[in-house]
């Protein structure tokens, strides 16, 4: 057997353990500043990833490093508070480690977040957008000797991001009284931000949002059939130009992500219910 996968069988039954055999069924991942939501999670247990035989410790501004395992909308589920970036220094089986071993407590739904800027010029600072798909600037995640036990070696990513869960997203969003965007999602490694000229060379090639996060974390999800929400928090809109205005920086993207973090939470919440 492969070693990585029994790294992710050892982290899982500490996880087990720790939970008395709890199983969920939805994962969630929390990007930066939407931690929140790790607190309507009821009856949690709360794992420090640094206890998880396996697991690194997450530095990035914003974020904490804890498994939230509880209950939400009525199913148990599983949260990252806190994820692993590649800008971070970690290997692409460490970035993912989190899914895998999500995937081996048997999770069916992936919930995923982050904090995005805007390369579409009609999105705002606070905006909530479904990810509809993705342009991955990353090395690939499923790169080596294929996890065959996990899924194929050459997964197809046409619908990685589910329809009937953003169809979902769209109607639970308009009886809590507000419209989501729909948008493609352009993952770079960072952990620059982009210069104006690659945002005007991003943007023509249809990128909508601009972050650094959860395309690896898809790609190993959708590999091992897990269905796949991705929601972004628009917390910047970027720079077109070489101005030296509106410059971004890391405490101000956790602070936008945060005012936005409430509406995500309870359409999440929302939308796990009716699962
Ligand atoms: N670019 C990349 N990642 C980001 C941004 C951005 O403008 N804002 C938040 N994460």
């Amino acid at each position: 057997m492969d070693s990585r996968i029994r790294t992710y069988q050892v982290a899982a039954d500490y996880i087990r353990q720790q939970t008395g055999g709890y199983a969920p069924l939805v994962g969630i991942v929390l990007g930066s500043g939407l931690g929140r939501l790790a607190e309507s999670i009821e009856q949690p247990v709360v794992i420090p990833y640094r206890d998880i035989p396996g697991f690194p410790v997450s530095t990035a501004v914003g974020h904490k490093g804890n498994f939230i395992i509880g209950r939400l909308g009525g199913k148990t589920v599983i949260a990252m508070q806190g994820r692993f970036h590649y800008y971070e220094g970690y290997p692409m089986d460490l970035v993912t480690i989190g899914i895998r071993t999500m995937a081996v407590l048997g999770v069916k739904f992936l919930f995923v977040s982050n904090a995005a800027g805007a390369a579409n010029p009609d999105y705002r600072v606070g905006d909530l957008v479904i990810i509809r798909d993705h342009i991955s600037m990353f090395p690939n995640p499923l790169i080596g000797p294929n996890l065959d036990e996990m899924g194929p070696r050459f997964p197809d990513m046409t619908c990685a991001y589910d329809l009937d869960l953003q169809a979902l997203a769209l109607r639970c969003a308009e009886e809590m009284g507000f419209e989501p965007r729909k948008g493609v999602y352009f993952g770079s490694t960072g952990p620059t931000y982009e210069t104006p000229a690659e945002v005007r060379f991003y943007r023509t090639i249809g990128a909508d949002l601009l972050g650094m996060s959860t395309i690896p974390e898809v790609i190993v999800a959708r590999h091992c059939g897990i269905r796949v929400f991705g929601m972004s928090v628009v917390t910047n809109c970027a720079n077109f130009d070489n101005q030296p205005k509106n410059l971004n920086d890391g405490e101000d993207v956790v602070k936008q992500a945060d005012a936005a973090a409430t509406r995500m939470t309870a359409l999440f919440a929302q939308m796990i219910t009716s699962l």
